[in-house]
């Protein structure tokens, strides 16, 4: 969702911020625009791509200060007047926002009837407005900022730029905001992602907090009173984030699963004790053994991986444990357990459902865990404790390597909890070593000459797709349909395959393709009885087994998975379902890394 770049220096700031746009760009957008201090503001915005942007910018703008935004349309349509930088009146103050100002309506009533004129239908005016009638009072820059957001309601990550000062001034409240430290240049992002180029040396703003920076430092302070701030040195190597030779990132990060596993595992797995261990769990045996059920909570994919993790803890370690839709948690008024283990599963570690169940839980006097990708974000800093899942930078909108990894690592801990109760060490190793089997068995599927394009045939013009899988398949059956609704934007419906004949079977006529998730494992036969079941009304079946299993048979296009651990082989199936999206999405000419009205991190509850 939208994103915050910030530059202060001596350099020119304009090529930097276009810079850090485009390494924000995977977050989605749908407009964006710079602000660069020159003799006055100068602002250029538009909607569209970064590109877009450059093509209006003038071939030089002179200024070493500047903020520039890219943005996800909430409030008001995508227009060029909605896009960020906003101005004041007399265009003196230059605002860039991300979140959502919950009274802003309320707020630009009284600010019309004061004689403000609004430029654009967008929340973050008001604050801009606000600032500037706070400044117009007679208040410093720092204290007319703080004003301002004392009447608001909402979340922000802002950086405010004034004509007469050379300062930045950010604040943040539910958005992350990361300050990046240079020698005689300052970063200002709403990730640290853009700043890895320049520094490693960062500051997180916490939330209620606004920082002063300018050229050689910064002052952080508080809507009320002031504070101290801690610099953190970034030591997660993100590696390489280009394209490379790939066409798209999906495929590119479909083609990385097989590292990222290994980094994941990497370290983690003890053989000779049948065991792993997740050191950043920071949690013993004892309370291992001691912890009455497990929580698990996400989005998305995320909410998949976490609905697969659930069923490995009670599987390996006989926990009992639940899977939630983050966005519903708290508003269902769970009971909270302290001692109950929670995890919050989150690829990018910002998405606002999650982080506010996080909350919500730790008000309720209990710890979550983070089962995170990105280092230092904002829910892995919430919880303090975790494991990083390690799949290196994901960029296109569909996640894929954080699925595998998510799952992976959730499966660690289920082999760490389940053998600090009673699964026997015999067990713990078998698991140990088809973990170690994993990288090159998911690279064996990667690079197999499958049928993807006999698929693509079954499903492009569709009028929608069925997904089923029993037991370990069931959450990879529902993360198979939203990749490839989500790209190819086909209707798509999952169900745990026993339950399709409760209601879904009326939609199968003469050739509807149902696609199947049926390793080798307990639940196979019933499966295989549920595809007669759809192959009787006329359906053609797109079958995912494992190989050397004899129920080709049954599937009009058949994937095969190397055979594993039950609790593994939603990191095996889930591949030839991504690359099925994947090459649907290309055959109907969609924007495969970036989806319509889709954000990669979605920032807003
Ligand atoms: O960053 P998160 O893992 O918390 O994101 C959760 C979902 O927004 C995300 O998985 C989303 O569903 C993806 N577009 C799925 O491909």
């Amino acid at each position: 969702m939208c994103g915050i770049i910030g530059y202060i220096g001596n350099r020119n700031a304009m090529p930097i911020l276009i810079k850090g746009l485009n390494r924000l760009e995977y977050r989605g957008y749908d407009s964006s625009g710079i602000a660069v201090m020159n003799d006055s503001i100068q602002v250029h915005k538009t909607i569209g791509k970064i590109q877009d942007l450059e093509s209006i910018l003038p071939d030089q703008i002179d200024g070493t200060m500047g903020i520039a935004h890219t943005r996800w349309a909430t409030h008001g349509g995508v227009t060029d007047n909605n896009a960020h930088p906003h101005l004041s009146m007399d265009k003196d103050i230059a605002i860039v926002h991300n979140g959502i100002i919950e009274n802003s309506s309320a707020i630009r009533k009284i600010l019309e009837n004061k004689g403000i004129i609004f430029n654009s239908e967008t929340d973050t005016e008001v604050i801009v407005h606000l600032i500037s009638l706070a400044r117009k009072e007679g208040l410093d820059p720092l204290d007319s900022v703080r004003s301002a957001l004392q009447v608001l309601r909402g979340t922000w990550g802002l950086c405010v730029m004034f004509h007469d000062l050379n300062q930045i001034i950010c604040a943040r409240n539910g958005s992350p905001l990361v300050i990046g430290l240079g020698e005689s240049e300052m970063f200002i992002s709403s990730d640290p992602h853009p700043l890895g180029e320049h520094t490693q040396k960062v500051v997180y703003l916490e939330d209620g907090d606004i920082a002063v920076v300018s050229n050689d430092g910064l002052s952080t302070h508080r809507i009320e009173g002031s504070t101290d701030h801690k610099v953190v040195t970034i030591e997660e190597q993100w590696g390489e984030s280009e394209l490379g030779d790939y066409p798209h990132f999906m495929l590119k990060e479909i083609h990385e699963q097989p590292e990222a596993i290994r980094q994941c595992i990497s370290g983690r797995t003890l053989l000779s004790e049948g065991t792993a261990r997740l050191g950043g769990l920071n949690m013993s045996k004892r309370t291992m053994k001691a912890i009455p059920h497990v929580r698990l909570i996400g989005c998305g994919t995320a909410l998949y991986a976490a609905q697969v993790g659930r069923l490995a803890i009670e599987h390996l370690a006989r926990v009992p444990s639940f899977a939630h839709v983050a966005s519903e948690f708290r508003q269902n008024d769970p009971v909270i357990d302290p001692k109950a283990l929670h995890f919050a599963v989150s690829q990018s570690g910002e998405t606002a459902d999650t982080l506010a169940a996080v909350k919500y839980i730790q008000e309720n006097d209990a710890k979550v865990r983070g089962v995170i990708n990105v280092v230092g974000s904002s829910i892995a800093r919430q919880c303090g404790h975790g494991v990083y899942i390690h799949s290196g930078p994901e960029q296109a909108v569909a996640s894929t390597k954080a699925f595998t990894n998510m799952v992976a690592a959730l499966n660690l801990f289920a082999l760490q909890i389940g053998r600090s109760r009673n699964l026997p060490r015999a067990a713990g190793r078998s698991l140990v070593k088809a973990m170690r089997e994993l990288p090159s068995q998911t690279e064996s599927i990667i690079n197999s000459s499958a049928p993807y394009m006999d698929a693509v045939q079954a499903i492009k013009d569709a009028k929608s797709v069925l997904f089923l899988g029993r037991g370990f398949s069931a959450p990879v059956a529902r993360e198979g349909a939203l990749k490839l609704m989500e790209i190819a934007y086909i209707p798509c419906l999952a169900y745990p395959a026993g339950e399709m004949k409760h209601g879904p079977i009326a939609l199968l006529e003469e050739g509807s393709p149902v696609v199947v998730i049926a390793p080798d494992d307990i639940q196979r036969d019933k499966t295989i009885s549920n595809i007669q079941e759809c192959k009787a009304r006329g359906a053609k079946i797109i079958l995912i087994h494992t190989e050397g299993d004899n129920i080709a048979e049954h599937g009009d296009v058949c994937f095969t998975i190397p055979p594993t651990e039950e609790s593994l082989s939603p990191m095996l199936s889930v591949i030839p379902l991504q690359l099925i999206a994947y090459y649907t999405a290309l055959e109907l000419d969609r924007n495969v890394d970036r989806p319509r009205n889709l954000a990669k991190s979605v920032t807003v509850e």
